[in-house]
């Protein structure tokens, strides 16, 4: 969502401001360009030097610098991007927005801008909580400004918390992915706008007692990143995940489950949608009948017999399902052997409309790993796709799942 954006990043006087090196860093990361405006205030916390060298562009502040004008100009530069984030907007800054002020080059932009705004405020608690804060703030909302916190906890001053802590860079970094997203939107760019999209993600944990279950080495990375893939699409995405260790993807609805059968009832309970895609890794077996307490050895030397009852086909299930079937199943197929064969019965087996196969032999480090080779196996025939990211795997998956949509 941030690859490629251009963002106008204004810095405004409060010690937050320490937090928005933190925060040109993440947005850099993510593959935006960052042109920073930094406040006279601004200035007295943070040098335009160390702001200049991690956004590796150069730091605008005066609103009359002849030289600045010359290259780009305050209109340009309030203008010519996707997005102005305020971060920390301080209270002041606020006020001078919601009242038109333009005195310097940030409040200049601020006010001769025609793209989106994002403010992370940042003040201390009674600045937030003072009646001349809260409808500057009102006043704000009104005008179709996005606000980012500001969150409660400990102050800068001692002793003082309460609501006013500029919110952390990774939550302010989700913030303007959803602005970006909410934009290409109401742009009708987003191929999947309006379509509910269900994924499930890791592997299922099978209770043997309170203590012990059956696992396999599913890390949930592709079916992570299918779920960030399919919202940055446009699409309402619904993730059912076993245990992981990974985040929850930001914006997208997420449902926790433990064992297959808990899974199952979270993608019925899910359903309509109109593509499912099931990348979890679902245990075959669970144990017939779960101890209730913790199995003691029993001193005999011989270990417990340990019954296996097949699991519901959580894919098979939904490939099957008379009137809630989605119009696109894609199911996956971890394979060590037989690749395509394999691929090929367990399209037609779960009546799914495409399988991606993989082949997850230990040497190829696909389980837990972060590339991924796969093969597009539907009734048209196979595709061979090259090793790719995870992150790359779900954006040719989800932009493929679109196309045969609106075919
Ligand atoms: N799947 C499922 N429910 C199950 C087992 C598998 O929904 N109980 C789904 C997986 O999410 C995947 C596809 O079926 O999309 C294939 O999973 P895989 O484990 O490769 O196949 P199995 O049917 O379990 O066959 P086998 O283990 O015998 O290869």
């Amino acid at each position: 969502m941030l690859s490629g954006k251009q963002i106008v990043l204004i810095i405004s006087g409060g010690i937050a401001a320490y937090k928005s090196l933190d925060l040109i860093r993440r947005l850099k990361e993510r593959g935006a360009r960052v042109i920073p405006v930094m406040t006279g205030g601004a200035q007295e916390f943070i040098t335009p030097l160390a702001v200049g060298a991690l956004s590796a562009e150069t730091v605008f502040t005066d609103l009359f610098d002849r030289q600045a004008e010359h290259d780009v100009g305050h209109i340009r530069l309030a203008r010519d991007h996707d997005l102005i984030l305020v971060a920390p907007a301080t209270a002041n800054l606020m006020a001078k927005m919601a009242h038109g002020i333009a005195d310097d080059l940030a409040t200049a932009i601020l006010l001769a801008t025609d793209k989106p705004v994002l403010a992370a405020p940042a003040m201390n608690p009674k600045m937030w909580d003072n009646e001349a804060t809260k409808r500057n703030r009102a006043i704000l909302k009104t005008r179709g400004i996005v606000f980012c916190g500001p969150a409660a906890g400990e102050m800068a001053e001692r002793g003082e918390a309460g609501t006013g802590r500029m919110s952390e860079p990774l939550e302010i970094v989700a913030a303007a992915e959803a602005v970006l997203r909410d934009t290409a939107l109401k742009a009708g760019d987003l191929p999947l706008a309006g379509k509910h999209v269900l994924i499930t993600s890791g592997p299922t944990h099978e209770p043997i007692d309170p203590v012990r279950y059956i696992a396999n080495r599913s890390s949930g990375k592709q079916g992570h990143a299918l779920a960030r893939a399919a919202w940055e699409a446009g699409a309402r995405v619904t993730l059912v995940s076993g245990p992981v260790t990974l985040p929850d993807p930001a914006h997208v609805s997420v449902i926790h489950v433990e064992s297959a059968a808990a899974m199952l009832r979270a993608v019925e309970a899910s359903l309509p949608a109109d593509i499912a895609i099931m990348a979890a890794a679902v245990a075959d077996w669970r144990v017939a009948a779960e101890g209730k307490e913790k199995i003691k050895k029993d001193g005999s030397g011989r270990p417990p017999a340990l019954e296996l009852a097949e699991n519901p086909d959580i894919l098979a299930t939904v490939g099957h399902h008379r009137n809630l079937r989605p119009r696109l199943l894609i199911g996956f197929a971890a394979e060590t052997q037989n690749l395509l064969d394999n691929a090929r019965s367990k399209l037609e087996r779960k009546k799914a409309d495409w399988i991606v196969a993989n082949d997850v032999s230990p040497q190829t480090g696909i389980m837990g790993g972060d590339a991924n080779t796969v093969r597009l196996v539907s009734r048209d025939g196979v595709e061979d796709w090259p090793e790719l990211g995870k992150a790359e795997v779900a954006r040719r998956i989800i932009a493929r799942a679109a196309a045969a949509l609106s075919d």
